[in-house]
């Protein structure tokens, strides 16, 4: 299951990520609090070397509060300033907005002692797809729409937005592709939704994820759908072939799910197409709890 990236789309996007740094202090890069090495693209580094830099853990109310701690004290250790953080919600711009400022003191206070007046800050947004980039524009710029598409290449022209008196973002996101190889991250980025649902198998995507589910939030499909997770069945069953990250109790959660949802198909049988469709959509909006996908490597 591999995350679909073009070479092509790669290079046009690092071409346009590179002209637009040019023209910023900061880079604001975004990752997806639930799965930040996954939703991470680690050529960030280079390509914004010698700018500000604030890295977002967005969509943190949909992820494990205690692991996202874990995430940003992980990222402030290396020095990097870290916001967790809610794209929709107004707090979350006050803050940004102060740490874009003060991640440039330094810059600033080198400006003024050449007698410039500069308090004035460039950034941009940046992000794979689907992290919140487009909505952080709009909630920094009080709009209701700045969707911009995912696709690298749609420019909506290049224009500053004022945030405050003394914050200017390039209306346009960065758009990143995906960093790292593995099929974890691509079953990371599945599940969050950077790829799209039509090239990848969700059936076996919902069986990852409940198996991950029952290992890592016990209790979490108990509540949401009322089946018991303390039966378990016998893994020989013949007609149950497994795929790696898959096991044959997320089988048995799956069909029971079904059958305490009446997912059934018309001649009989059950559903699990729409059991996984049901079971991502409710990972994906939270109805499963706050649930992070990986944790930070553990300090030695
Ligand atoms: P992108 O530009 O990086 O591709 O992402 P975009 O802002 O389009 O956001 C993708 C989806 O994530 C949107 O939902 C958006 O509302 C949601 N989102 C963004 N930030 C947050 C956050 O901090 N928390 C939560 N819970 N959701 C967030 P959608 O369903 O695709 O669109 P919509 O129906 O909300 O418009």
């Amino acid at each position: 299951m591999k995350y679909q990236w073009y070479p092509g789309h790669m290079a046009k996007a690092r071409r346009m990520m590179e002209d637009s740094i040019r023209l910023v202090d900061v880079v604001i890069e975004i990752v997806d609090a639930r799965c930040p090495a996954s939703s991470r693209n680690p050529d960030i580094d280079r390509m914004a070397a010698g700018k500000g830099r604030i890295l977002i853990l967005n969509k943190s109310d949909l992820a494990d509060p205690a692991v996202t701690a874990l995430w940003s004290s992980h990222f402030q250790s290396a020095g990097i300033s870290c916001l967790a953080a809610d794209a929709r919600r107004r707090i979350s711009v006050r803050t940004l907005t102060q740490m874009t400022q003060k991640v440039c003191e330094d810059r600033n206070a080198r400006r003024r002692a050449k007698g410039m007046n500069t308090d004035h800050v460039r950034a941009m947004i940046a992000g794979i797809p689907n992290v919140g980039k487009s909505t952080w524009i709009n909630s920094l710029s009080g709009r209701a729409s700045a969707k911009t598409g995912n696709k690298p290449g749609v420019t909506r022209g290049g224009q500053w937005i004022a945030v405050g008196s003394s914050f200017e973002l390039l209306d346009t996101p960065g758009i990143l592709w995906p960093g790292m190889e593995g099929e974890k991250t691509g079953r990371n980025l599945a599940l969050t939704g950077s790829m799209r649902d039509e090239v990848i198998n969700i059936e076996e995507l919902a069986l990852e994820l409940i198996t991950y589910l029952l290992k890592s939030y016990p209790g979490a499909l108990a509540a949401r759908y009322g089946i018991d997770e303390s039966e378990t069945i016998d893994a020989q069953r013949d007609d149950m072939i497994l795929r790696p990250g898959t096991s044959a109790d997320a089988i048995r959660c799956m069909e029971d799910i079904c059958v305490c949802r009446a997912f059934v198909r018309k001649g009989g049988g059950v559903d699990y197409g729409r059991a996984a469709r049901a079971i991502l959509d409710d990972f994906r909006s939270g109805r499963l709890g706050r649930i992070s996908l990986e944790k930070p490597p553990a300090k030695e």
